[in-house]
């Protein structure tokens, strides 16, 4: 893991104008004022109607280039990818930096019951790949390159904080939840996101896999409401939302 320097950040961002990088960036290159030093960023890139793939899983492309260019630049600025067992499955991806001049983050797969193949692209090729898998399921220590780290796993799956812990113990602090909607739904509803960039894309689907997968609540008042910032990215809008973060 190369680690994230200010020639890093430089090399990035340079060619971005002014008032682009700052308000942009600039949230993402505070330090984490927490112990053990973490910092989460969720992504996802959404329809107008809030899908983020068909409903049989095609998601190649909802949103525009410059938006798929800034998900490339912000794996750069992190330690770590993070990604559920269904996004795998579903595009087999590189989650690399190819398409910038940036160092590739660790990838980390979620796939508490080791349902993923060694064939996929995570797995046979490219950067260094954590799978995160439920304690209790048996098998190797390795799927194909990668190396298994089994986790304790409950009714309600692998507890987030304990992925993050896991990370921060082996110095990826600096942690980039790329999706799908379950996984990034996951963390944002333990409250254990610092920020989230969603895109929105002028498309309307119709039907699909949804971005959020959140628990209900009773009535609207109950329902969490954020504040964020809108940013123009090609022909789409990204809207960058500041959390607080439970632990
Ligand atoms: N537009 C976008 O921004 C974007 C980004 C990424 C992916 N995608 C698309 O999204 C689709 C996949 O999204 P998705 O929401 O269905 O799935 P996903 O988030 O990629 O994966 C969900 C699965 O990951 C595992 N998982 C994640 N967190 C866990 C936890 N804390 N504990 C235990 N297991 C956990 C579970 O696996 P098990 O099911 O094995 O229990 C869960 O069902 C694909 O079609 C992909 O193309 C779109």
């Amino acid at each position: 893991m190369d680690p994230l320097t200010p020639e890093t950040w430089d090399r990035l961002l340079r060619r971005l104008p002014a008032h682009e990088r700052v308000p942009l960036f600039g949230p993402l290159l505070a330090c984490s004022t927490r112990a053990d030093g973490t910092f989460i960023l969720g992504r996802i890139a959404q329809s107008l109607d809030g899908f983020i793939a068909m409903p049989n899983g095609e998601s190649h492309w909802i949103s525009g280039e410059a938006d798929i260019v800034h998900t490339h630049r912000l794996r750069a600025l992190f330690d770590a990818i993070v990604v559920g067992a269904g996004t795998v499955l579903a595009d087999d991806p590189q989650l690399t930096t190819r398409l910038v001049p940036g160092p590739s983050p660790v990838r980390v797969v979620i796939d508490p019951t080791r349902r993923l193949e060694p064939r996929h692209r995570v797995f046979a090729e490219g950067p260094e790949t954590l799978l995160i898998c439920a304690a209790d399921i048996p098998g190797q220590r390795h799927v194909g390159r990668a190396e298994v780290v089994p986790l304790p796993s409950g009714p309600d799956g692998i507890d987030v904080f304990t992925i993050v812990a896991e990370l921060a113990r082996r110095g990826l602090r600096r942690i980039f939840v790329e999706g799908g909607g379950v996984t990034v739904s996951r963390f944002l509803a333990a409250g254990a996101l610092d920020r989230l960039h969603v895109t929105v894309a002028p498309l309307v689907m119709g039907h699909g896999i949804p971005a959020f997968a959140m628990p209900p609540v009773r009535k609207l008042a109950d329902g969490r409401r954020f504040s964020w910032t809108a940013h123009p990215m090609g022909s789409d809008i990204l809207l960058d939302i500041a959390l607080v973060r439970f632990a």
